[in-house]
């Protein structure tokens, strides 16, 4: 559990500094970070463009053996690293055994449920006594004698190139903060996330009861709660067959049944 005293930081090192306002800003993130829950962490940007050489001014160079575009520049990001972060935040000279340095980019490890899962239980748990640097790569990359150095943790929000990293920050960091106590009002509803029993949710419905022509499923007004929840897992199942038979196939593997015979909505296999 985290220090309710000691506040948790991460740090975010990134030339676009206000891609994160809505993060900081809006919906459940922004009551997590500043809310009256009172969780313990505080999130410093750290804008890149801030730590240049008067000798070089710009943040990224053209690439040694040619290539197109610029790689962002080892120093530039090590200025950042240790004005922006290092000092900022007292860290001192031991400051590797007190930072985790995550840097996002489509070499890194495929984020999916499990590894956020994973993660978060990791950064914000028992090892909460490091704080969470992120680095938002840029262009065409960044100079890897950086990466090899300081980056203890590479990341893939998937296997497609985003023209930066902060995006992949924002999915990261959006994803990590729901399975950290307190951030979602009702502690359940990351249990009853998509993904979680490897099943997508099934169908919700409030208000009207008629939309349209559709009615909401008897089943559903009649208060019977078994009857409403084999209905529930009936649908996950069907969904989950129809949108992602990869994870349906996952679920049966791991609830140790060969075949699930379940509807489909689609009318194909
Ligand atoms: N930066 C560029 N593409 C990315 C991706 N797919 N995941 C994480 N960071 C990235």
């Amino acid at each position: 559990m985290i220090d309710t005293v000691k506040k948790f930081k991460i740090w975010i090192i990134t030339i676009f500094p206000e891609y994160f306002r809505p993060l900081l800003d809006c919906g459940v993130t922004a009551n997590a970070l500043n809310g009256p829950n009172g969780l313990a962490l505080e999130v410093n940007l750290v804008p890149l463009g801030n730590y240049t050489f008067q000798k070089y001014k710009g943040i990224d160079d053209t690439p040694f053996g040619g290539g197109p575009g610029m790689i962002v520049r080892a120093d530039v990001l090590k200025n950042a690293l240790d004005c922006g972060v290092v000092n900022a935040g007292n860290y001192g000279g031991s400051y590797r055994d007190k930072l985790h340095i995550v840097y996002t980019s489509p070499r890194g490890k495929v984020w999916n449920r499990d590894y956020c899962k994973e993660f978060s239980g990791r950064v914000w748990t028992e090892n909460a006594s490091r704080d969470l640097v992120f680095i938002c790569g840029r262009y065409e990359g960044v100079d890897e004698r950086f990466l090899q150095k300081y980056v203890d943790e590479e990341i893939s929000i998937g296997d497609y190139v985003l023209t930066g990293g902060e995006i992949a920050v924002m999915a990261i960091l959006d994803s990590a903060l729901r399975y950290l106590p307190g951030v979602l009002g009702n502690r359940e509803s990351s249990q009853k996330d998509s993904f979680e029993d490897y099943l997508l949710e099934n169908g919700q419905y409030t208000k009207p009861r008629e939309f349209e022509g559709v009615v909401v499923p008897e089943v559903l007004l009649s208060g019977n709660h078994k009857k409403i929840a084999e209905y529930h897992l009936a649908e996950k199942l069907a969904l989950t067959k129809q949108y992602r038979p990869d994870l349906f196939l996952k679920f049966n593997k791991l609830s140790g049944k060969a075949t699930q015979k379940v509807g489909n909505k689609s009318g194909k296999d």
